[in-house]
């Protein structure tokens, strides 16, 4: 059956290889999706500069570019309104997205998150600091959750979840790049389930149905 690419809007605040990998995987037709904007608060951030260079509509939006923090949201609202987005996708994203702005995607968007959460999450855990803590703890796993976003740091449902060896010799740099290759699979594999529709929430828990179940 014809699976319609869901609209996804993605933001980004760093390298934006996971930005590039959603790219990637629609571009080789692994993923029914159509990337309908790109979103930094960082006019320096890779994934804006790779947006402009493959013709996705790039922004750069930061709170400081406002007088008060509701204009900032309602831009950020107004935005993915104008782009028809169905799905939003923090991809790296070191801000707190707006709460106005969760609310009107309760449900519609996801965060990236680089441990097996609620494990090394919340505020200050991102990037380098999941995969420092992640060794300093002795942990002989580590691992990739994408889940929903709601109000707080990295507390909403899980989607989909993916175990990642620790080695006895790993830095950060070694355990946050065998991370980042899984996440380049997994981002992909929860958006393609929205695309298919299904996704089934039901209160904190998130069943995945079969392709007969939808
Ligand atoms: C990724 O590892 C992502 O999981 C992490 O930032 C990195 C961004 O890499 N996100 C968080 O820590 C959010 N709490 P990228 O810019 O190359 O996609």
């Amino acid at each position: 059956m014809e699976i319609k690419p869901i609209r996804i809007a993605a933001f980004a605040s760093g390298g934006g290889s996971n930005v590039r990998a959603i790219y990637s995987n629609i571009a080789k037709g692994a993923l029914s999706a159509e990337l309908v904007a790109v979103i930094s608060n960082n006019s320096a951030c890779g994934a804006l500069q790779f947006a402009r260079d493959n013709g996705i509509p790039a922004f750069h939006l930061s709170v400081r570019q406002f007088s008060t923090a509701g204009q900032f949201e309602n831009r950020l609202l107004a935005l993915l309104t104008e782009h028809k987005t169905e799905l939003v996708v923090l991809a790296g994203y070191m801000k707190k997205m707006p709460e106005m702005v969760v609310r009107a995607f309760k449900n519609r968007m996801l965060n990236i998150h680089p441990s097996l959460l609620p494990s090394f999450g919340g505020k200050g855990l991102y990037g380098h600091f999941v995969h420092e803590a992640v060794l300093n703890y002795g942990c002989k796993v580590s691992g990739v959750t994408v889940h929903l976003v709601d109000a707080e740091y990295d507390t909403g449902p899980p989607v989909l979840q993916r175990c990642v060896p620790v080695l006895d010799d790993d830095t950060p740099e070694t355990l946050a790049s065998r991370v980042l290759q899984e996440e380049h699979k997994i981002y992909s594999d929860a958006i393609q389930l929205f695309a298919e529709k299904r996704v089934h929430i039901v209160g904190r828990s998130v069943r995945i149905l079969s392709g007969t179940e939808k």
